[in-house]
This record gives structure tokens, C-alpha cells and sequence, in this order.
């Protein structure tokens, strides 16, 4: 197990770069994710790799660590109310002469939560109506961006999503007896997938954005990356827009305006 100090030291450095909240009871799992680390870079202990860490001017390792501290589970249509209600928004929106949509999948991970957003938005869409409709999907690991952005499932990840939409919107491989589901370039041409640090506001992106997902990524943060995180979202998105968090996500006790509409959607209050 890894040592009080060592630990607490590499707690204070995640938190800085990553606003992730490293709380005590996480230090055999953090133990065991950094283990990976250690025997990439054939050191013995924690306490050598802090002193390699903190010797790499590079940066490099510091995504690595990042990438391995990070929990990346994610599923395609997950909490799946969330795209029924996407689904009934943008058909309005649709229906009232909007043609141009901007959403944002925030804390991507391996791509499963945007290229879903994809599916049903172009399912939804009326044959009368041509967009332009483009969803920016960012995440601090770069290893789940480069999985996100080649696009390629195994066949166990794909079970999750409707026949109809699979066979419509995949490409069944088989390379060495193994099956595998690639996205296809109309899902694809849709989708920006870039690195963005959520704990690191004010952002980039001048907004005004429809919606937001940001879900099960800020149980990972304290309060106060919580609060200038939904200050941010709240200044990016469009005043009749929505933010959807992870349904085991609560705001109760976050100093913010945002006004919930459903259980875990909100929009401006
Ligand atoms: C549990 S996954 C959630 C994925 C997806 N949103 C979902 O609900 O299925 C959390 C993701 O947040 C990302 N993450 C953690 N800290 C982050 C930060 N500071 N900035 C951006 N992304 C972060 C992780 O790398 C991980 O991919």
C-alpha cells in the first residue's frame, strides 16, 4: 500500500490538475490503479514514482496518471430518460425553425454517451428539416479520446443499443474470430471530440449551447469545482437550454441558478 505521505502528496497534485476529489477511503484503489504506472516505468514504489513525477517536465506523465486515476465506465444510452427527453426538446426546438444545435458531452469518456446523443437526435429529426448540428464531446483523458474517437465497440459494449439503430448506424467486423462494432462516418461527421479539464473554468467555447451533459463526472469533484463548474455551464448555456447530470448527482447545497425540470435535468432559473 502506498505510503501517508506519498499519498498525500499525490492526492494534492490530482486535485490541482484534475479537480478530482481523492478522498481516503479511494487509497487501495488508487494504490492499485498507480501499480499500472509503476510497472510501465519499472519502479519499485510510490514514493520513486512521485519523484518521477514530479521530475517529468514533459508533462506526459501526468496524463498517464490522470488517465489511470480516472473511473471511465460509462454505457450507450445510459440512464436512458435522458434521451427520451433530448428526443421531445429537440423535436421542438425543430418544429419552432431552429436549424443550427450546439450540445456538449462533458466528461465523454470513451464516446458511448455523445455517439448515443447522435443516434437519437438523428432519429428524431423530421424529414422536412435540414441542421446543422454538431456535438462537442470532451474529456481529461486522453487515452478514453483516442478510444472515443476511433469508434470501434466489442460486441459485448453494443447490446445496449436498439437492433434497429445498430444495424443503421454500426459496422459489424470480425478480425481474428473476434466481433467488433465500428461507428459509421455519419455518426462520426457529427461529433468533435477534443481534451478539456472541467475543473479548469472559464472554457473556451463562446456558447451559446442547447444542452449539456455532464453526467456522473462531478461526484469525482468537491464543492468548490462543482460550483465554478455549473457558474460556467450556466454562462454557456442557451437561456431555454438544459443541463443533464448523472441521476445519482445532486446539486442540493451548490450555490447556483440553475432551476430543475425533471430529476436530473435543469435549466436556467
Ligand atoms: C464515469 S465517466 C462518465 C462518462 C459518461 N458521462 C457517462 O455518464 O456515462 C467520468 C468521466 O469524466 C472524466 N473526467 C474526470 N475528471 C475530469 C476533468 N477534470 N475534466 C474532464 N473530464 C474529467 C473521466 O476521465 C471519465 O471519462
Amino acid at each position: 500500500m502506498i505510503d501517508r505521505k506519498t499519498f498525500d502528496r499525490l492526492r494534492e497534485i490530482v486535485y490541482e490538475k484534475s479537480g478530482i476529489n481523492l478522498t481516503e477511503n479511494k487509497k487501495a484503489l488508487v494504490t492499485a490503479r498507480l501499480n499500472k504506472r509503476l510497472r510501465a516505468l519499472g519502479l519499485k514504489t510510490h514514493k520513486e514514482y512521485l519523484e518521477y513525477l514530479l521530475n517529468d517536465k514533459s508533462g506526459d506523465e501526468l496524463i498517464h496518471m490522470i488517465d489511470v486515476i480516472s473511473t471511465n465506465v460509462t454505457r450507450f444510452f445510459r440512464e436512458s430518460d435522458h434521451f427520451d427527453f433530448l428526443k421531445k426538446v429537440f423535436v421542438r426546438w425543430v418544429e419552432m425553425g431552429q436549424r443550427r444545435f450546439r450540445m456538449w458531452s462533458a466528461g465523454c469518456s470513451s464516446g458511448e454517451e455523445p455517439y448515443s446523443m447522435a443516434m437519437v437526435l438523428l432519429e428524431a429529426l423530421p424529414a422536412y428539416a435540414e441542421v446543422d448540428l454538431k456535438i462537442l464531446a470532451t474529456d481529461i483523458s486522453t487515452q478514453v479520446l483516442e478510444r472515443a474517437s476511433e469508434g470501434v465497440y466489442e460486441e459485448k459494449k453494443v447490446m445496449e443499443i436498439p437492433r434497429g439503430l445498430l444495424s443503421k448506424y454500426f459496422v459489424r467486423d470480425r478480425t481474428d474470430g473476434e466481433v467488433t462494432y465500428s461507428v459509421s462516418d455519419r455518426l462520426k461527421r457529427i461529433i468533435v471530440f477534443r481534451r478539456l479539464n472541467l475543473a479548469r473554468p472559464p472554457f473556451p467555447m463562446k456558447g451559446p449551447l442547447d444542452v449539456i451533459f455532464c453526467r456522473n463526472v462531478m461526484i469525482y469533484f468537491d464543492k468548490y469545482v462543482r460550483e465554478n463548474l455549473l457558474e460556467e455551464f450556466y454562462r454557456l448555456l442557451k437561456d431555454d437550454g438544459y443541463l443533464f447530470l448523472g441521476h445519482s448527482e445532486s446539486i442540493t447545497g451548490i450555490k447556483t441558478n440553475f432551476r430543475p425540470v425533471r430529476p436530473s435535468i435543469y435549466t436556467k432559473g
